[in-house]
């Protein structure tokens, strides 16, 4: 289905709301939100495709948020420099209404991943030709001072889980952030994120590796599909790197069906295979030249959409527990669909030529390139 890369195109434009905000899922209560992670996947999906102007405004709606939030940043400091972690009333949210206001149900809402996607992400709209404009300048600034100044702090992870640790995954895209905008931050600020860019990638390599591969979590022996981001595309590992091959293999042997799982023993909808995670594996094979690898899975994809072009979040197939699957559809209804995530992953895994990473291979003391 040759046409299902157009239409996520259409679906990512069609979804995004006035203000340039993208709901993480039009018609699942509760993503009917913008997150920076998703929001800053599906601008950049866009910014690949040449739909700069939409990229362009989902930046602008993005950093007039962070910046009107910004006085938060303060107090999150403050308490980390105590040794306690930011509460809602100090960090700066995960996830906004679709006109920039915080959520009002409890959420949990400490999570630093999207921050350093959204870094990530404008750094490269920047770069393809965006408009650098006052708000991005000052949004890049406040959002790395809190960065620099929180990343050694535990916070929930990129599914909104296990808060009370530190995960390679965020660590991955606070590093990948960081890097990105360093050109456009004063020096002073530049400095220190240069002594993060140099420490945290040590912290990885001492806390998270096990047996020869990477683990999701301190204190666990397991891997999580989101380990791929270390390298893909985040560049904190080079591609090559044997822990980060031997992290790889490990996610196929754990992992993988037709689809992926996110870890073992997920039970949210009951732990399916998410369309998200084959496509990320899919954007790896690519990367590596392993053109019919990632072609199966770009298959397994196309299979999941439905006669509007509509993909899921996850596949309701290999499940850890039925019994949570249950639980999960009668709580919160069925499966989000159409999930903007899972498109902006589809596209960047089936381009024509794989959407490159930056590679930068780690050794001890390392400058930052
Ligand atoms: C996922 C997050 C995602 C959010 C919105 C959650 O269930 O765990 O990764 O950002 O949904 O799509």
């Amino acid at each position: 289905m040759g046409d299902l890369l157009r239409k996520s195109t259409e679906i990512l434009k069609k979804y995004q709301a006035r203000t340039g905000a993208f709901p993480a899922a039009p018609y699942f209560p509760p993503y009917r939100y913008v997150w920076l992670r998703d929001g800053t996947f599906v601008a950049w999906a866009l910014d690949w495709v040449g739909e700069r102007e939409a990229a362009g405004s989902f930046y602008t709606f993005m950093s007039h948020t962070v910046l009107k939030h910004s006085y938060k940043i303060e107090n999150a400091l403050e308490r980390a420099s105590k040794g306690h972690s930011p509460d809602d009333a100090t960090c700066l949210h995960t996830r906004y209404t679709l006109d920039g206001e915080e959520g009002v149900e409890p959420w949990g809402n400490f999570q630093l991943d999207g921050y350093g996607t959204f870094l990530w992400g404008l750094a490269h709209h920047l770069r393809v030709g965006g408009k650098l404009r006052e708000e991005y300048k000052k949004a890049i600034c406040e959002i790395s001072r809190y960065l620099c100044g929180l990343w050694k702090v535990p916070c929930l992870d990129c599914w909104e889980e296990r808060g009370d640790r530190l995960h390679p995954s965020t660590l991955a895209a606070v590093y990948g952030g960081l890097k990105a905008v360093l050109e456009w931050l004063p020096p002073d600020l530049a400095e220190k994120a240069r002594e993060v860019l140099v420490e945290l990638p040590q912290v990885v390599r001492a806390g998270f590796v096990v047996d020869g591969h990477l683990v999701k979590e301190s204190g666990s022996p397991e891997v999580d599909a989101n380990l791929l981001w270390l390298a893909v595309p985040y560049g904190l590992l080079d591609i090559e790197d044997p822990v980060f091959a031997a992290t790889v293999q490990k996610i196929e042997k754990d992992l993988r069906g037709g689809g992926v799982k996110r870890y073992r023993g997920d039970t949210f909808y009951g732990g399916g295979e998410w369309v998200l995670l084959a496509a990320w594996l899919a954007w790896y094979y690519r990367l590596k030249g392993k053109e019919e690898e990632g072609k199966e899975l770009l298959g397994w994809i196309e299979a999941q959409a439905d006669e509007e072009g509509q993909l899921p979040e996850q596949v309701p197939v290999n499940l850890t527990s039925e019994e949570h699957y249950r639980y999960w559809v009668e709580r919160w209804g069925p499966i989000a669909r159409p999930l903007l995530w899972s498109h902006a992953m589809y596209i960047a895994a089936r381009l024509p030529a794989p959407v490159p990473v930056v590679s930068c291979s780690l050794h001890q003391n390392q400058k930052v390139c």
